[in-house]
């Protein structure tokens, strides 16, 4: 992986570029879109591997993103994850998720979101079936399986937990983590497979704001290029998935989408 810069400093697309990439939305009758950290950068939430200010470049991520991590601190894990929570929750979408949305509204049933972001951006930005693949981190979920389950009755609802530094249940001490996908754990099976009957189904996919360095999520646009897509990555940097792409446009999610999803006419594109 190339080492990032800042996006200040990375030239911008051209217009003939992003109309070339205009062109292709128009005439594509299922788009995918595949979005990583950089969605939403520029709602203020840090990404992972930019080089200063990462989040993997200043925490450890295999004791914060681990099953491993929770079991060895869990304090120091949900300590962590309340305050992204709350960076999450003082966020608002930005002007890429809301051209994402607005497209979809216009032309119900041809654009799907596939995103690698726990955050909630898409979604209150009005993207209708956004596809998860790392979770939420917004909810709760226990760390072990419900004993009381595992009896033969009910899973306890993690809202009933003591609360604590994590909140844990008064009868077994099962402590609550994030509902995200942690390093060596799978990714929930029907998103995954949701995601890739997108990307085998589509005509575009533009890979958005991702490093494309973690699996099995950034193979979804080999997956989508081997049945017959064009790909096109937005990304003011270089990403480990530019070898996949037809078309790679230089500049910012905010930026960039208004310009290749707003309407026609609309001044958007010079
Ligand atoms: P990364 O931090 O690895 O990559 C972010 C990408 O966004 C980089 O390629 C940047 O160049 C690009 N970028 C930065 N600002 C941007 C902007 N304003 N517009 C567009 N692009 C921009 O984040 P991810 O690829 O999402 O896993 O990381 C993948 C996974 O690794 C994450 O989902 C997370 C992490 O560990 C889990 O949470 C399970």
């Amino acid at each position: 992986m190339t080492a990032p810069h800042d996006a200040a400093d990375a030239p911008d697309a051209t217009d003939a570029e992003l109309g070339t990439v205009r062109d292709l939305v128009a005439a594509s009758g299922r788009i995918a879109v595949l979005t990583g950290a950089g969605m939403s950068a520029e709602s203020g939430i840090p990404t992972f591997r930019d080089a200063r200010a990462g989040l993997w470049a200043r925490h450890d991520p295999m004791r914060l993103a681990s099953p491993e991590g929770f079991a060895a601190d869990p304090g120091l894990v949900w300590r962590w994850y309340a305050e992204r929570r709350a960076g999450v929750r003082a966020a608002e979408p930005n002007a890429g998720h809301r051209a994402l949305a607005a497209f979809q509204r216009a032309h119900p049933g041809r654009l799907t979101v596939i995103t690698q972001n726990v955050d909630d951006l898409h979604q209150r930005a009005g993207s209708e079936g956004a596809i998860r693949l790392h979770g939420d981190v917004l909810a709760d979920r226990w760390f072990d399986a419900c004993r009381r389950h595992a009896r033969g009755g009910n899973v306890c609802d993690p809202a009933w937990a003591a609360p604590g530094e994590p909140p844990a249940c008064a009868e077994c001490g099962n402590r609550v983590r994030p509902g995200v996908v942690w390093f060596g754990e799978p990714l929930p099976l029907a998103a995954f497979e949701a995601a890739e009957r997108a990307a085998r189904g589509c005509a575009l996919m533009l890979v958005v704001g991702t490093s494309g360095a973690v699996q099995p999520a950034a193979g979804l646009a080999g997956v989508a290029r081997h049945a017959g897509a064009r790909v096109v990555i937005v990304n003011p940097h270089d990403s480990e998935l530019d070898g996949v792409a037809h078309h790679r446009l230089r500049g910012t999610a905010a930026a960039l989408l208004p310009r290749l999803f707003g309407a026609p006419g609309a001044g958007t594109l010079a």
